[in-house]
């Protein structure tokens, strides 16, 4: 594809923003490189991608999304690497998580062409946004919230697709600690866990609030009906090493299906890490903790790629995880890291130059 196949409208900016921006000292997601991109969605079709500078808009107070919370959003990140080419990583699993999102909320799919077109160009845009190396990154953010007016509680007849991008350094720069959920869930059994629908990421943040009160960081969320099994954090998906061996629990309904946990559970094949991929219960995780045999939790996600847990909180108990030696968090975090900043072979295809 090149960008004459769909027609954008472009509206550059006057003045870049960047000489503002001390890159060394940046508040994750505070900061909005020079551009967005817009697309409404009017009388049944996707209409003609606008690039616009980043800015507030116009939105009416019945506004659909307002009332209903019919929005999905996607988390993606643009690399640098040293010759200056910027590489997005396996963002085709991003674009077919937001339209499977967007299908459980009952909002139209965004064409891919579309979507490819309109990031690229936004990128080429803004490459100077993209900073090189030490987990320096364009975060990108699209997302698709309900425009129609009028608080009848039915699905929007109009919606808006936009893409926001914000410069990033290193998401998490130390070891979380987190709980074990008991009384509050995230998803249930059909409902919208596996899409990224915004409401989900609204109603953790009481239970998070209260954990952060006990001084923890994060939730690790059980499933709903029990609270027996370990399913994900609040924006990562979970590992935990016993012995040698990596246990994740798969994806269902209630999970979302992580791009990083899935190429975690590949990179582990390739490097002989037996992975275990099943249910995780609490009691055989409490239990590995008691006898040592667990060495290693660790979440993965696009923001954090990886980042390593140094203890739990389960039954109002605390448990210290070991700091060993070679610890497999590392490991996959630099492999990760070293196919998406170009530095080595990849020999999946997980990279995608950026235009
Ligand atoms: C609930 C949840 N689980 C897991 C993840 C990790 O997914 P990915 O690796 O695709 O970023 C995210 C972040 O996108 C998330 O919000």
């Amino acid at each position: 594809m090149n960008s004459t196949d769909i027609k954008l409208d472009i509206t550059k900016v006057e003045n870049s923003r960047i000489d503002q921006v001390d890159f060394d000292n940046l508040k994750f997601g505070k900061i909005n490189a020079d551009h967005m991109m817009y697309c409404d969605y009017i009388d049944g079709e996707w209409q003609t991608p606008k690039i616009v500078p980043y800015g507030p808009m116009e939105i009416e107070p019945s506004a659909k999304v307002f009332h209903y919370g019919q929005a999905v959003f996607e988390g993606m990140k643009a690399f640098k690497d040293e010759d200056d080419q910027v590489w997005l990583f396996r963002p085709e699993q991003n674009f077919e998580r937001i339209n499977k999102s967007s299908k459980r909320l009952a909002i139209p799919e965004f064409p891919k062409d579309y979507f490819f077109n309109s990031l690229k160009t936004l990128l080429e845009l803004d490459k100077d946004w993209v900073k090189k190396g030490g987990g320096n990154s364009l975060y990108i953010r699209p997302f698709v919230i309900a425009t129609e007016n009028g608080v009848s509680a039915s699905e929007s007849d109009q919606y808006r697709f936009m893409i926001i991008t914000c410069p990033a350094q290193a998401y998490y720069n130390k070891p979380i600690k987190v709980i074990f959920a008991q009384e509050f869930s995230r998803a249930a059994d059909g409902g919208v866990g596996y899409a990224k629908a915004a409401g989900n990421y609204g109603a953790q943040f009481y239970p998070t609030k209260l954990a952060k009160a006990k001084g923890l960081d994060q939730i690790i969320w059980t499933d709903a009906s029990s609270h027996e099994y370990l399913e994900e954090a609040g924006t990562m998906n979970i590992f935990f090493r016993v012995g040698d061996k990596l246990l994740t629990a798969p994806t269902n309904d209630r999970i979302l299906d992580g791009i990083t946990r899935k190429s975690i559970i590949q990179l582990a094949k390739d490097n002989n890490v037996e992975v275990v991929v099943e249910k995780v219960s609490v009691k055989e995780i409490v239990k590995a903790a008691k006898n040592g045999e667990l060495k290693e939790i660790f979440g993965a996600g696009t923001a954090a790629t990886v980042v390593r847990v140094e203890g739990f909180e389960y039954d109002g108990e605390y448990y210290d995880l070991p700091t060993i030696d070679e610890p497999y968090g590392t490991f996959f975090k630099k492999s990760l890291q070293d196919i998406q900043y170009n530095r080595v072979e990849d020999p999946h295809g997980w990279k995608m130059k950026a235009f």
